[in-house]
């Protein structure tokens, strides 16, 4: 079991692309402000694209130009296109995250294009780029499309080797609705591993059918040490039917660093954010942490069971 593990936080892009409510360019830019403080290996700060299929981070470039950066910290960025890649080297993003869909029907329906399309455009993002910035190719439904239904590993594993084949330094694989279970994460996670092991992979899960911590634990236990996580478990695609939030970050790690993993990130500020979430987005929101506190803030004994344990 590796005792280091990595966290990208992607509440603003994940977690606010789905708010009914668009949330304000000063209070995302405070807010990866007050994130960049807390540990975080990378930040997926916003997304270009198209501001139509996407109203709720229209203000990328705003955004990614009031942020203030930290140097420990990777600020990436997702991107769907060539036109995205512009913008996102133009605001200056440490990393493109590139997203295609292993299932065609959910790629259809979010990238309005077929995979071989979406192949192609991120084959030419990466050939413009040249190397400038490293780039990260997500997968997205590689455990479950909500249209589709299963996706086999094969299937996972001929476009993850295409992708690697491309040159990219980095490889995630999201369940986007949730569908994943510990022991298929365990078998995907081994294939990847072994045969594409040199790259950095991460595992994008969401928590919709509350299989995320368990799927995380499996992970691990592979050998994966990169997650995406979003503050207060926001989160999902809106052209994904079902769709819910991410694992939350604060949850993740608590229960990594019980565990007695070592993961950079200070989860006592981290508390104090998801505690204010909810004033921000104006609605209550799933993770549990906030709530309940760390399983080390114990409660005081009650007066009258402190005189019996003396006795
Ligand atoms: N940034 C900003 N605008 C973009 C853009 C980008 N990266 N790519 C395309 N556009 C604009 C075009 O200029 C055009 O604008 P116009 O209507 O004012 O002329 C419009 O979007 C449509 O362009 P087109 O190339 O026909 O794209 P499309 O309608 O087929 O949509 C995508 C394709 C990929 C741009 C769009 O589906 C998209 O942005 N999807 C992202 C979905 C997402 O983020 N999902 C959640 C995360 S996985
Ligand atoms: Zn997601």
């Amino acid at each position: 079991m590796p005792t280091r593990i990595f966290f990208n936080e992607v509440v603003t892009r994940d977690g606010f692309q789905n708010e009914p409510a668009f949330v304000e360019t000063a209070d995302k830019v405070a807010l990866i402000d007050e994130l960049s403080q807390c540990g975080f290996a990378k930040i997926e700060v916003t997304a270009f694209v198209s501001p139509k299929a996407i109203p709720m981070l229209r203000d990328a470039e705003e955004v990614m130009g009031r942020i203030t950066r930290r140097a420990a910290v990777q600020y990436t960025a997702l991107v769907p296109n060539v036109r995205g890649a512009e913008r996102a080297l133009e605001a200056r993003a440490d990393e493109l995250n590139l997203v295609m869909s292993v299932s065609q029907t959910h790629n259809l329906a979010n990238l309005r294009m077929t995979r071989e399309k979406s192949f192609a455009a991120i084959k030419e993002v990466v050939t413009q780029v040249n190397g400038q910035v490293p780039i990260n190719v997500s997968l997205s439904t590689a455990f479950g499309c909500p249209m589709q239904g299963q996706i086999e590993l094969n299937e996972v594993m001929d476009w993850a080797r295409r992708f690697a084949d491309l040159g990219v330094r980095g490889l995630t694989l999201c369940d986007t609705t949730g569908m994943a279970n510990p022991r298929q994460v365990r078998l995907f996670s081994d294939a990847v591993v072994s045969s594409l092991g040199r790259l950095e992979l991460t595992m994008h899960f969401h928590n919709t059918r509350g299989m995320g911590l368990a799927n995380v634990l499996a992970a691990v236990e592979s050998g994966i040490t990169s997650f995406d996580g979003s503050l207060g478990g926001l989160g999902g695609c809106p052209y994904a039917p079902g769709a819910s939030g991410n694992i939350c970050t604060e949850d993740t790690i608590h229960m990594l660093q019980t565990m007695g993993l070592e993961t950079g990130v200070d989860l006592e500020r981290l508390i104090h954010l998801a505690r204010a979430l909810p004033g921000l987005v104006g609605h209550p929101t799933p993770g549990q942490l906030a709530q309940a506190g760390r399983a080390c803030d114990l409660h005081p004994v009650p007066e009258h069971v402190k005189a019996m344990l003396t006795h």
